[in-house]
């Protein structure tokens, strides 16, 4: 049993890693301000775990809400951020203040709790305009949007306050994330819950150029494999690295249509005939994206149980039974 801080535990991965951590055992504290993270996501928590999880309303652009929410914490999993690339390119500086500084406060309030291990969500975004494939740890490119400057920051910082404090982190480089409480509303959906939502509505997604653009798309259960074997990591060699954090397999997007068709399609019949249309590339995008996974097989003994495709399966279940 470990008493671990999660921040933006209201959101998407947040939300599924309190839940997680919760049910084998731990002791768990969240810190949101609910910018993107919803309420909702945490009260079948709170009513089940009275005793175990607590909620701290905050910001971590904020020091002492960040103090206030790491007292007595022996772990930080610190997922607050803003996420999405045309966020950061509209508002660059909401992006930063929130994923630079409130990143830096959430450093330096863990480093005087003498926190054991901080383990961060860094972002695929780091590889930038890398032509190879796969994305190995120790090639990047140059950043292609705010938000991939930010989360490259993030690895530099916890780097130094490794070296300076002798601080231990573990940083993983999510892939295109999906899963059960991926929110599907809003200007900065994700494809995936946004393409499932159009199509129960009978509406017609829209893909961002021709459709041959990939991605390595990482469902929910093996994000969260990653963030425990990053806390029980033991052996020396493992901490103060950066992990790809994904299956290791390329879907392109036209691929992903194809898969939700048929998936949702045994719901209703009518969403394999919807016609799936087609828009300009959007800027700052990675073209292809694909993860070596070979540094955490090897390092952490990571293992993903969940493909793409079995993945998918359960998140349009998941989303038949809750949109
Ligand atoms: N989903 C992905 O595919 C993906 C890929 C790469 C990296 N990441 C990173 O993973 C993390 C979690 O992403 P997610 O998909 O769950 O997004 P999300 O938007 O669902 O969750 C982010 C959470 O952070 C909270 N938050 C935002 N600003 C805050 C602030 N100033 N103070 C306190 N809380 C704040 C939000 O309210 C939300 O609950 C983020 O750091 C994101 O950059 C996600």
């Amino acid at each position: 049993m470990i008493k671990v801080l999660v921040t933006g535990g209201a959101g998407f991965i947040g939300s599924n890693l309190c839940e997680a951590l919760l049910e084998r055992g731990d002791i768990v504290t969240c810190l949101d301000n609910f910018a993107t993270g919803h309420i909702e996501n945490l009260l079948p928590l709170i009513e089940k775990y009275p005793n175990c999880f607590k909620l701290v309303v905050g910001d971590i652009r904020k020091l002492e809400d960040c103090r206030k929410a790491v007292k007595g914490m022996e772990y930080v999993l610190h997922e607050a951020a803003l996420g999405s690339v045309p966020r950061s390119i509209k508002d660059p500086i909401t992006s930063n203040e929130v994923n630079i500084n409130g990143f830096l406060n959430m450093l330096i309030a863990s480093r005087d709790e003498g926190i054991k291990r901080f383990i961060f969500a860094a972002s695929s975004s780091t590889y930038g305009d890398s032509q190879s494939l796969p994305k190995e740890e120790d090639v990047i490119g140059k950043p292609l949007s705010p938000y991939a400057i930010t989360k490259y920051v993030n690895e530099l910082y916890a780097d130094v306050f490794a070296r300076t404090y002798g601080m231990e982190y573990i940083g993983l480089r999510y892939f295109n994330v999906f899963g059960r409480r991926q929110d599907p509303f809003g200007a900065y959906a994700a494809v995936i819950p946004l393409f499932v939502k159009q199509l129960m509505r009978h509406e017609n997604p829209v893909i961002n150029g021709d459709g041959e653009y990939s991605r390595d798309f990482t469902y929910i259960d093996n994000v969260i494999q990653m963030n425990q074997l990053a806390l029980d990591a033991t052996n020396f060699d493992a901490v103060n690295q950066i992990y790809n954090t994904a299956f290791g397999e390329r879907t392109t997007l036209n691929q992903l249509v194809g898969y939700l068709k048929e998936f949702l399609g045994e719901f209703d019949e009518e969403i394999r005939k919807i016609e799936i249309l087609h828009g300009p590339n959007r800027v700052g995008d990675i073209p292809y994206s694909l993860a070596s996974i070979d540094k955490a097989k090897s390092l952490l003994g990571y293992a993903p149980q969940y493909s793409m495709r079995l993945g998918l399966q359960e998140t349009v279940k998941w989303y038949w039974n809750n949109l």
